[in-house]
């Protein structure tokens, strides 16, 4: 932004001065009129590069409230919840899903695929239904069962609190998702599953309803990261 501004300045400083130099005996009103054209494109072109900054730096406040207080306390609670087990195990570093409350590999080793959803006779589907399937040790369920895809893996496991608040909210990492997006994941369905994981699974350390708030609130009053 500042340097566009300053290119656009500059060039139109140039241009008036070599038009006084050419117009001098025909009055003085033109140069008047160019400088509040000037002035004019000058808050076109820094009103452009705000907009533009908005929606390519989420990093930066989101809101009109600007509590980072407020905002890094509640992303305390946010994190505990992406680190527990049922969020982590679809958020693995490697390729292959993790399983149960100790994140070890998923049996079988499904891969991730380019698109999330497993590779050959190892899609997820497969085994996945779009529920969970009754009994114990059998496969947890709900629609659209996958992984995110290579483009966006969406990290959580070995991820501190600081990174991940930066990576959730970086448009290069989360697949280009501003913050309305963002909110409404809150009652994503692979998301609400964890609170109804099937059988012998535990839940995460805080309720849904207390997770969609702690995230809302962590989002709008500025999406802060703590410091570590
Ligand atoms: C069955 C696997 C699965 C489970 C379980 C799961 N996720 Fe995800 N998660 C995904 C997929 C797939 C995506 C990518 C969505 C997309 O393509 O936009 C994702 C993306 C995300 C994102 C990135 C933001 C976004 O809008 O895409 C967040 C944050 C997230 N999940 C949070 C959670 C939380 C919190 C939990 C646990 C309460 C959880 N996930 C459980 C599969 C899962
Ligand atoms: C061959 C069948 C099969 C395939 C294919 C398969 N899974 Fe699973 N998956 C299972 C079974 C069975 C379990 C339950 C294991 C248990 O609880 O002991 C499971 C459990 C899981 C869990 C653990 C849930 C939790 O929090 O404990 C995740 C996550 C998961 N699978 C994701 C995937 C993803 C993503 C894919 C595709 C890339 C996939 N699975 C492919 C059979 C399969």
């Amino acid at each position: 932004m500042p340097l566009n501004y300053k290119n656009k300045t500059v060039k139109n400083k140039d241009s008036m001065e070599l038009y006084k130099e050419k117009n001098t005996k025909k009055g003085r009103r033109m140069p008047i009129t160019l400088t509040v054209i000037a002035l004019l494109l000058m808050g076109l072109v820094s009103a452009f590069s705000e907009d533009t900054n908005q929606t390519t730096t989420f990093n930066a406040p989101v809101s009109s409230k600007k509590d980072s207080l407020t905002s890094v306390n509640a992303f305390k609670k946010v994190y505990a919840v992406l680190q527990s087990p049922r969020c982590m195990n679809c958020h693995p570093k490697g390729d292959i899903p993790l399983q149960g409350d100790d994140n070890r590999l998923h049996a079988m080793f499904p891969k991730r695929g380019t698109d999330g959803k497993g590779i050959l006779a190892m899609k997820c589907t497969n085994c996945h239904q779009t529920e969970n399937t009754a009994g114990l040790k059998t496969p947890p369920g709900s629609p659209e069962w996958h992984l995110p895809p290579t483009n966006m893996k969406m990290v959580f496991q070995g991820r501190s609190a600081h990174e991940l608040a930066r990576q959730i909210v970086d448009p290069k990492q989360n697949g280009n998702k501003d913050l309305k997006t963002l909110i409404a994941h809150a009652d994503d369905g692979l998301v609400k599953w964890a609170w109804t994981p099937g059988e012998g699974r535990t839940l995460p350390p805080i309720s849904h309803a207390d997770f969609k708030e702690a995230w809302i609130t962590w989002l709008t009053n500025g999406a802060y990261a703590p410091t570590k």
